[in-house]
Order: C-alpha cells, then structure tokens, then sequence
C-alpha cells in the first residue's frame, strides 16, 4: 500500500469577482459560515480525514488567514480575565488542527498554477489532498476522507469528487468522460473544463477535491492555458490516467458554492439547520419569511 494522505493543499489566491464588493479587502475564505470563516471549515474536514499539513497558496494580500490559525496570546489572556473559559478552548483549537505552511502565487493566473506553486513541498511519486475551501461540503464523513478510501482501494490512484449537475449546466463546469463502473467511483477516460453543452461527455461535474499523484506537476509546469486563457487544473488531470490511474467517486454529502452569493447564503441556512444552538430559533425565521 502507498503512503497515507499527509498533506493538502488549499489554493485561495483567488481575485473572488463574484463576491465584490466584500471581497475587496476581505478574502473569500475569511467571509463565515456560521460562526467560522469558510477555510476553517475546509481545514477541519482536511484535520478529521487525518492530513498533518495545510499548505496555503495565497495572494501576499491573504495573510489574515493564516493569522486565524496562530496562537493568539492577548485574546487568550483576555478571555481568561473575563472566565470565558469555553471560549478560549473554542479559539485554543483553530492552531491545533495541524501544521500550516504558506506560498505565494504572485498572479492568479488559474487554479492549475496555483497547485503547482506548491510543487516544492512534494517529492516524486507523492499523493496530496487538493481542497477548494469555497466549495464548502457537508457531509458524515468528510469529503475528502471518502476520497482517500478509493484512493487506497484503488492501490494509491488519483482521484477527483463529482456532482452530478443538469445536463443544461454542464457549461459552467469541468466535466469527466468515463469508461468504468466500479462499486463506489469511476475510471476516468478523460476530463473537459467548462464543455458546449452538445460536446460535454457526462453531466459528472468535478467538485473542488482531489487526491493528486506528484506527477501532475511536470504537465502543469508546461504552463499551458486553457480556457479562459488560465493554467486550468482540468487539463492536467489526463496526466494522471496512466497506473495507478485516475479514478472519480460521487461523494456522499452536500456542496455549497460558497463563491456565490446564493451558494454563501444556501450555506449558512444548512450549516444553522444543522446547528444546536440556532437551530429551533432558525427553523421559526424560516418558516416566516
Ligand atoms: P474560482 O474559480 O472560484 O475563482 O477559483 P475566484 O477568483 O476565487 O473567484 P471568482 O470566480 O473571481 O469570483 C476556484 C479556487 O481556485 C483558487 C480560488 O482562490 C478558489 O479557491 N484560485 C483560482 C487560485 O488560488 N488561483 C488562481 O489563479 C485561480
């Protein structure tokens, strides 16, 4: 068996267009859900799969974000005058969700760039988590823990999450071609990024998880573009197909676009169901509207 899944990279170096004008000083990930901002809900589910280090590719701008996660001494003594005892464990626990390292992408010059600005921190035939914080997932078991299963089942295969989306969608999205059925995922037999409707080969949307063998990089490294004139991460993946493979599994759970204002919004009426304290107060707000 292949070595487990230690590190994932989150790319967030992002201009987020969509969410201007909040985004203008505030970076997508630090807007909340709930009561935390989304790329702690990304870490959590990297730091409950069993993945030791969060690598970062950010803007120079986004380093608020790694702030979040750092010891925050002055808070803590504050919060310790005060006896909020529940609340220093609450903020206590955001540095102990695993190591977190930082590199810059100096352009957004797409996502497949931003993956291979975090090439030095693998070595050759080495697997790693890609996570998209803004794709936000609720779900049992987390998303990319249900990724790493088929990446085992399948002797150490790369492997992407789907959604199934409308077939009058499909534009919007990377998209797989498949040749096989397996129990739980799929041999991929080739992806497309953002397809006419008429050429798109499945209505399986690739969703922002991944489970990527190290080779990827020496095609992302080739710098090529593609559709909207970005280094797509799409275009890379056919890299992957030889052994051990490219594999792509229907995760179970719920995917929020938390890059849209609807998604955002979708999002935090889920996560506040799905919430203990707001939950009954919230359901009442609902059923007002
Ligand atoms: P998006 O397609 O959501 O782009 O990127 P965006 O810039 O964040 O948002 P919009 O479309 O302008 O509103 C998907 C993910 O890839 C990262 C983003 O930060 C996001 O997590 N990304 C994208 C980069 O890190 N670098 C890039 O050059 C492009």
């Amino acid at each position: 068996m292949k070595h487990s899944i230690s590190k994932a990279v989150f790319p967030i170096a992002g201009l987020g267009t969509r969410f201007l004008p909040a985004t203008k000083s505030v970076p997508k990930e630090m807007l909340t859900i709930l009561d935390r901002p989304i790329i702690e809900w990304a870490v959590i589910e990297a730091s409950k799969s069993g993945i030791e280090e969060m690598i970062f590719v950010t803007s120079s701008r986004k380093n608020i974000v790694l702030e979040h996660f750092e010891k925050s001494e002055m808070l803590e003594l504050n919060l310790k005058k005060k006896k909020k005892i529940d609340k220093i464990k609450l903020i206590e626990s955001q540095n102990q969700l695993g190591k977190f390292s930082l590199v810059i992408q100096d352009e957004p010059k797409g996502l497949g760039h931003a993956v291979c600005c975090a090439s030095n921190f693998f070595n050759e035939d080495q697997s790693f988590a890609v996570i998209l914080p803004d794709d936000l997932i609720l779900s049992k078991t987390p998303a990319i823990k249900q990724l790493i299963e088929i990446y085992k089942k399948t002797n150490g295969g790369s492997v992407i999450g789907l959604e199934k989306v409308p077939v009058n969608k499909v534009s919007n999205y990377g998209v797989i071609e498949y040749k096989k059925k397996n129990k739980n995922f799929l041999t991929v037999s080739g992806v497309v990024e953002k397809p006419k409707k008429s050429e798109a080969p499945s209505n399986l949307s690739i969703v922002g998880r991944y489970i990527l063998n190290s080779k990827i990089f020496q095609s992302l490294k080739l710098g090529k573009k593609g559709f909207g004139n970005e280094i797509q991460l799409t275009d890379s993946l056919v890299s992957l197909m030889d052994s051990p493979g490219l594999y792509a599994t229907e995760f179970d759970g719920k995917r929020f676009d938390c890059g849209s204002k609807l998604g955002f919004i979708e999002a935090n009426v889920n996560f506040g169901i799905n919430d203990n304290e707001i939950n009954k107060n919230l359901r009442q707000i609902i059923k007002k509207l």
